[in-house]
């Protein structure tokens, strides 16, 4: 049992007032949760202990309508997400775990899939782990072959946070800060995060990240849950339909960095602009999907601009049984789809079934990979006295029909 009592629970409400109480037996209301509907719940209770002996504690958040994720604040997991099918039955659609254990294991570890965490400091990949910024060149952890990948060995999804609850009027969250000091994982700067998960009345998880540093460096935070819009744990998502609001993506290389070019979906396996089941082309005699081993591609949204501070849609998915829809919008100008291709079976989830090829997606908000050494793609460079801002929406819904584009 991944809860141990007695736990505290936290009712948001005027006041915000606390109640403790003492939960004799291992009950879990936590985990089973959906049948709380008042607005802006809050609990938390002992998720586990790391090897060196701190506590990592579990919030559920849930809002009126039953929707309820539980975060951890170790990597600031999302650990489970349950929202309604289109019959309104409540199913957990996030890939992930139950116990810490799982996280930390040396299967896990290996396989490092990143499942629900929090990204950073730099979300995707830097080429050779290399960059140069006011004539130095920095060496970065390498993670990935010879490149670095979300953020090094040790990146911010490995990290114990500080979490805060909070409601507003928006709905009740978290919010979760790290200082990364000067030198972590070999970038520059001690850069101050933050990033505030808000559940809110009208169905959305929004997601704001926000970054300040006392040095010029690199950020791309971003946020990897695997979907199953079916269900964690329900078998392949080839058949959900996709539709990512992109006229371009960022070709790679063998090694998944960009080669520079940017190059129009029209007529590629990379088209989404219509809602199109993922398995539809997957398969297709495709070097690029050669490459990613399937989909693992940073998509140009059609809208580039992240200053305006408006989130447009970016992308919605769409999974026919359930009739589930996921809409994904936010300021960030790319979105790295990525089809689940080195999930193995190896990782059983929690319903102990094993996580099997393709049986989960992710769709990264974030800036194109390797942009601190592409100069045609848009800066990533957080100077100090900045204030890094960007904001990603999930929007759970479910729906008969399939959605238009
Ligand atoms: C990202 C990467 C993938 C893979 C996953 C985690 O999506 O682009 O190549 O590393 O994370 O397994």
């Amino acid at each position: 049992m991944p809860f141990t009592s007695p736990f505290s629970r936290l009712t948001l409400g005027a006041g915000a007032a606390v109640l403790l109480i003492a939960a004799a037996q291992a009950e879990d209301p936590a985990a089973d949760g959906g049948d709380d509907r008042r607005a802006g719940t809050l609990e938390k209770a002992t998720f586990g202990e790391l090897p060196d002996g701190r506590t990592v504690d579990v919030y559920r958040i849930a809002n009126a309508n039953g929707i309820e994720m539980r975060v951890i604040n170790y990597g600031g997991i999302i650990v489970s997400l349950k929202t309604p099918d289109k019959h309104g039955e409540f199913d957990d659609i996030a890939l992930g775990f139950d116990s810490l254990e799982a996280y930390l294991s040396d299967t896990y570890r290996q396989a490092n899939p990143y499942f629900g965490a929090l990204i950073g400091r730099y979300g995707n990949r830097i080429a050779d782990g290399r960059f140069s910024l006011g004539g130095e060149t920095y060496s970065l952890a390498t993670n990935d072959g010879d490149n670095h990948l979300h953020g090094g060995q040790q990146g911010l999804d490995k990290v114990l946070w500080q979490a805060e609850p909070f409601e507003n009027d928006e709905g009740a969250g978290l919010v979760l800060s790290y200082t990364s000091e000067d030198g972590e994982e070999g970038y520059p700067g001690r850069l101050e995060t933050q990033v505030t998960y808000t559940l809110t009345a009208a169905d959305e998880l929004v997601v704001d990240y926000r970054a300040t540093t006392d040095k010029a460096t690199p950020v791309n935070l971003t946020q990897h849950s695997y979907f199953n819009l079916e269900g964690e744990g329900s078998g392949s998502i080839l058949d959900h339909y996709m539709m990512i609001n992109a006229d371009a993506f960022t070709p790679v290389d063998d090694t998944l960095i960009p080669t520079g070019e940017i190059r129009p979906v029209e007529g590629t396996p990379f088209d989404f602009t219509q809602p199109t089941p993922i398995g539809e082309r997957i398969e297709q005699d495709n070097e690029q999907l050669t490459f990613g081993k399937g989909y693992d591609h940073n998509f140009v949204l059609a809208r580039q601009d992240a200053s305006s501070g408006d989130a447009l849609l970016a992308a919605r998915v769409w999974e026919p049984d359930s009739g589930r829809l996921l809409e994904i919008s936010t300021t960030e100008p790319g979105i790295q789809f990525y089809s689940g291709n080195f999930l193995a079976g190896d990782l059983t989830g929690k319903q102990g079934q094993a996580y099997e090829h393709r049986s989960g997606f992710a769709l990264e908000t974030q800036h194109y990979p390797d942009s601190p050494n592409q100069a045609n793609f848009p800066s990533t460079i957080l100077e100090p006295g900045e204030t890094y801002r960007t904001r990603t929406i999930y929007r759970f819904s479910a729906q008969e029909e399939a959605p238009g584009s």
